[in-house]
């Protein structure tokens, strides 16, 4: 059987001092693969050796993942506190934050949840599969009073065990530049989009230098992501020369070089796979990129966003740049 000794997989650490995994697995079915699918993979892949599994209530299917869960500790694989389960709140629950939570728990049937993220920083509902033209007229622009509301629940679930760290996502400087001093608990881990033509350089370095782990999503480029997320300007990562290159230098795929730089580079990637889960978990423990590989795939930075949000936007919005504040101020 294949299998990776965790115990050889890196970790990283956060800043409460506890450990988690250098890589994980999405679990992100991108409105393609079936529930059933993805936790048949994540059935393999715990046997294989993965420990940390990033969920979310919208992704559709934490309870047949709970369930593969559940049937890993009847059968002794492995213990609860062996798994690093991560999860999110979705848009429509920021105002009852910890039924979401329980509702994930008991779907997971874990207990507790080690990480808990706020997906989105603000409250505007999307429903699952729409496309790119859809808009929800309760859609607003973020709040940080709004915001605190959410993070002061999440709060609250750490002091009450139903969750170890408090996660944020999709998140921008001028936003946390605003809610982080509002703050009792710090964020624990932020989850953004990275990949090698989207390095989002200036917010790593925003979360490093505050101890806030960079957890990397889409870390290879998300190339069957939803219909909704696909432009036709849009760079594929795995496609750019100096990608093919190293992958050739060390006769692996380019995806294997994705994966490799994001982990070399700082954030933990938590990429999805149906047919790959066990290369991209065994590709952490050997063969790492050089020093000059790690400066060329520095040059690929392209800026190329790949989660634009439109259906996030709100009445009045100019265009999905709204959402993401890149002139250093909150678009409200
Ligand atoms: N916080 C957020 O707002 C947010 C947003 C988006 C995603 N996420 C999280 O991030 C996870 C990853 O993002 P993603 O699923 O969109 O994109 P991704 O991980 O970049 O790409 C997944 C795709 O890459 C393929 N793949 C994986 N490993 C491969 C390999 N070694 N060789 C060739 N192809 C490979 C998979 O195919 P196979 O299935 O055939 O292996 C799958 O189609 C999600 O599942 C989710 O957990 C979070």
């Amino acid at each position: 059987m294949q299998f990776v000794d965790p115990a050889i997989v890196p970790k990283k650490k956060l800043y409460t001092g506890v450990e988690m995994p250098c890589v994980g697995m999405g679990t992100f079915g991108s409105d393609r693969v079936s529930p059933r699918e993805v936790s048949e993979a994540a059935a393999g892949a715990i046997r294989c050796g993965y420990r940390l599994f990033d969920c979310a209530a919208c992704y559709g299917n934490e309870a047949e993942i709970g369930q593969v869960f559940q049937d890993a500790f009847v059968e002794g694989v492995v213990e609860r506190k062996d798994l690093f389960i991560m999860s999110k709140v979705w848009n429509d629950m920021h105002r009852d934050v910890e039924k979401a939570c329980k509702k994930s728990i008991e779907d997971l049937k874990c207990d507790y949840l080690d990480l808990y993220f706020i997906h989105w920083p603000f409250p505007n509902y999307h429903a699952p599969g729409c496309d790119v033209d859809s808009r929800n007229p309760d859609s607003r622009p973020f709040s940080v009073d709004e915001f605190m509301d959410t993070y002061r629940q999440c709060e609250s679930l750490v002091e009450k065990g139903l969750i170890r760290h408090i996660g944020i996502s999709n998140m921008t400087i001028p936003k946390m530049d605003a809610a982080l001093p509002l703050m009792k608990t710090k964020p624990a881990a932020a989850e953004i989009e990275m990949h090698p033509a989207f390095q989002q350089r200036e917010l790593q370095e925003y979360l490093e230098a505050r101890d806030i782990l960079p957890i990397g999503y889409m870390p290879i480029g998300s190339p069957r992501r939803p219909q909704r997320d696909i432009m036709e300007e849009d760079i594929v990562d795995l496609e750019m020369p100096q990608v093919q290159a190293i992958a050739k230098n060390h006769g692996i795929s380019p995806a294997l070089v994705a994966l490799k730089w994001a982990h070399q580079n700082g954030q933990v990637p938590i990429p999805f796979s149906i047919h790959h889960y066990y290369e991209n978990l065994k590709c952490m423990t050997e063969d790492m990129l050089t020093e000059e590989e790690m400066a060329s795939m520095a040059t690929l930075e392209r800026g190329n966003r790949l989660v634009k949000g439109h259906v996030f936007l709100w009445e009045g919005a100019r265009d999905w740049h709204d959402l993401w504040d890149e002139d250093g101020v909150i678009v409200e």
